[in-house]
């Protein structure tokens, strides 16, 4: 026990020196925190390294690898293979057939070239490789189109254009007039090229000049298929709540056409790059590649969007013409775009950069993931961002609605199998070709509604809701058609 009635701490000076000795000391943390920070800040700063010029004609993305060497890092790693129950094309040497997983597609198909090679895809470092070596490819005729989505030819299209005529230089900025034209005329020439003729001129897969401007590295579209389509997708009255930039244009004085470049924010530009190419799209010999979306992004939008089509030679719009059947068919490519656009991340303003490319740390510095892939194999970085959830129980909730999407998938399948079963019969029995018609458009109906889920590629994620709609249409158009054969009194009923 002590008696000193005044305690150190309550002299007058004692204090004094403490409190400035405590500020010093503060000033000292704050200072050194400072340091830290900013130097930190300076090593963010520091993810690039300017060692290489960049401009419009760098297409050699280890080029830009120079400058940026960790999104060069990851990019190169998309040549990496994995397997999700529903995702990627797991880790053998060749991509797993999706004609011998689901055999039924082959009878829906029969007759056009996905009949005899069609697999699950792969990294973006594969997309040139695996076109060169399909046998969609190989063994039948296609055009320069295919290359839109499959190669980087930003530039190829442009020194195309100005070889036709088009006017100005390379140098030019992408979106300058010039550059515009030069990319449009070397796009319409190069779609009418056969395809072994338009590789020639391309090397790389999608490339950092596709999604970036060399000189500020801002996000860009450079795919004409997509600056027409969301250009034409702009006057459409489909509602595009996802999509702000686009409903700001329409109620604007329309002088200037919508311009993603120039219009879309950064977060919807997130998506944008990736709409490019992962959409649904007309892509053969009669006219130039186009993505269909006039009337909106949904899929009897799309449809009446096809309905409406007429060829150059004045015939309705069709992909092929069933073997079996006869049927006028449509068939559905990837609609990633289009499917997310109808679902509550879209509508939340969660772009696929966010899911598909998280951000990743790299010691102090924050990073976008150039290694684009299935974002259940980092749960962490790709969901749980904004979701509180367990890994666990966030990878269940995917697969609770991968499965339940693909159950009812079957079901539309074996719906127009039976169908198209039923037909065959109807025509052995020499049904009136007229009569057939209408369920001819039944089948038409139903394949596209059924195709539209099976070629999109999340199973059912991206909108779960909208996935099962468009199924149940399936189902019901398929026994449409069957109902209708019963009533014309000359197929079986099916026994499925
Ligand atoms: C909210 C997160 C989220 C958003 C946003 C999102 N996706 Fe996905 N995506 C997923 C999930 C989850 C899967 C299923 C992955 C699996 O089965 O392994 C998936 C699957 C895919 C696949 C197939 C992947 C594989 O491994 O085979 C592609 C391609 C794809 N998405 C593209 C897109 C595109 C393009 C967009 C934007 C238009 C987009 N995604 C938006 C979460 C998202
Ligand atoms: C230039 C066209 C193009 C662009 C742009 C593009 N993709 Fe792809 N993507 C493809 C092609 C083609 C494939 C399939 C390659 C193959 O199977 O060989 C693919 C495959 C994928 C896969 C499957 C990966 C795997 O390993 O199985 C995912 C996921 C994916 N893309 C997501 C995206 C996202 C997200 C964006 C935007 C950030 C995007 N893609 C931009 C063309 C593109
Ligand atoms: C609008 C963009 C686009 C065009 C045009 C396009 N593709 Fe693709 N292609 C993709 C995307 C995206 C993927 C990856 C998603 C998938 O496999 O469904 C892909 C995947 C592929 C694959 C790997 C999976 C498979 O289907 O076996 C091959 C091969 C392929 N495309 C060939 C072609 C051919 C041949 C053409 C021309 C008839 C073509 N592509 C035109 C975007 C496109
Ligand atoms: C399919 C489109 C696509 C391709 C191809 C692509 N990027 Fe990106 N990149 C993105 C997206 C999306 C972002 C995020 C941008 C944002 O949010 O503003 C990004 C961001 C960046 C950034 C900004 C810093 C960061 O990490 O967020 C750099 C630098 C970059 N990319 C470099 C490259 C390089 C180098 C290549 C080629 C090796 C490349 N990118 C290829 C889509 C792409
Ligand atoms: C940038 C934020 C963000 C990211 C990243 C994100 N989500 Fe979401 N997610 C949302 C929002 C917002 C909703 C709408 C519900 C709400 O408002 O809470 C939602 C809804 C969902 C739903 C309900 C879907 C439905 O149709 O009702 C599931 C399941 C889901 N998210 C899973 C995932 C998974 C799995 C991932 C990663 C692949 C992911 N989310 C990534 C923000 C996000």
């Amino acid at each position: 026990m002590t008696d000193n009635p005044t305690p150190m701490l309550s002299r007058p000076y004692v204090r004094m020196g403490l409190l400035a000795a405590a500020a010093a000391l503060a000033t000292v943390l704050v200072m050194s925190l400072y340091t830290s920070i900013s130097s930190r800040k300076a090593e963010a700063r520091q993810t690039s390294f300017k060692v290489v010029d960049l401009d419009e004609k760098t297409v050699d993305p280890a080029q830009w690898g120079k400058n940026f060497p960790r999104q060069y890092d990851a990019y190169l790693r998309t040549a990496e293979k994995y397997g999700t129950k529903y995702g990627g094309a797991g880790s053998e040497a060749m991509p797993i057939s999706r004609l011998k997983e689901d055999p039924r597609l082959v009878t829906m198909f029969d007759g056009y070239p996905f009949s005899i090679d069609f697999n699950q895809r792969r990294g973006h470092a594969y997309m040139l490789e695996d076109q060169l070596k399909t046998r969609r490819v190989t063994e039948r005729k296609q055009t320069g189109s295919c290359l839109h989505c499959h190669a980087s030819n930003t530039v190829a299209y442009r020194e195309e254009g100005l070889k036709g005529g088009a006017p100005g230089t390379l140098d030019e900025a992408f979106t300058s007039p010039n550059a515009q034209a030069q990319l449009m005329a070397g796009f319409e020439a190069v779609c009418k090229l056969p395809y072994g003729e338009a590789v020639k001129a391309l090397k790389h897969p999608v490339a950092c000049i596709d999604c970036h401007d060399p000189k500020s590295m801002a996000l860009r579209v450079t795919k004409p298929g997509f600056i027409r389509g969301i250009e034409a997708l702009s006057k459409s009255a489909d509602p595009l709540p996802h999509l702000p930039s686009i409903e700001k244009w329409r109620k604007g004085d329309r002088s200037l056409p919508y311009d993603a470049n120039r219009d879309a924010s950064r977060q919807e530009m997130r998506s944008m790059v990736c709409g490019q190419c992962h959409v649904e799209y007309y892509c053969g010999p009669k006219t130039t590649l186009f993505f269909p979306w006039n009337n909106g992004l949904k899929v009897e939008q799309i449809e009446a969007t096809y309905d409406a089509y007429k060829f150059p030679d004045g015939g309705r719009f069709f992909d092929w013409k069933h073997a079996r059947t006869g049927a006028e068919a449509l068939k559905a490519q990837h609609p990633e775009f289009e499917m997310w656009s109808q679902g509550i991340h879209a509508r939340s303003g969660v772009s696929c950069a966010d899911c598909h490319m998280p951000y990743k740390r790299e010691g102090a510095i924050k990073i976008t993931d150039h290694q684009v892939r299935s974002p259940l194999l980092d749960v962490t970085r790709s969901c749980q961002t904004c979701h509180r959830f367990p890994e666990v129980e966030l990878k269940a909730r995917v697969t609770a609605i991968q499965d339940r999407t693909k159950a009812l998938m079957d079901r539309a399948e074996d719906a127009i199998v039976a169908l198209i079963a039923d037909i065959e019969a109807a025509k052995k029995a020499g049904v009136d070709e007229a009569k057939l018609k209408p369920v001819l458009e039944l089948q038409r109906k139903a394949q596209w509604r059924v195709d539209f889920v099976n070629a999109e590629n999340s199973m059912g994620f991206h909108a779960p809701q909208e996935a099962a709609r468009i199924l149940g249409e399936a189902v019901d158009y398929g026994r449409q058609g069957q109902i209708a054969l019963r009533d014309l009194g000359a197929a079986k009923v099916a026994k499925k």
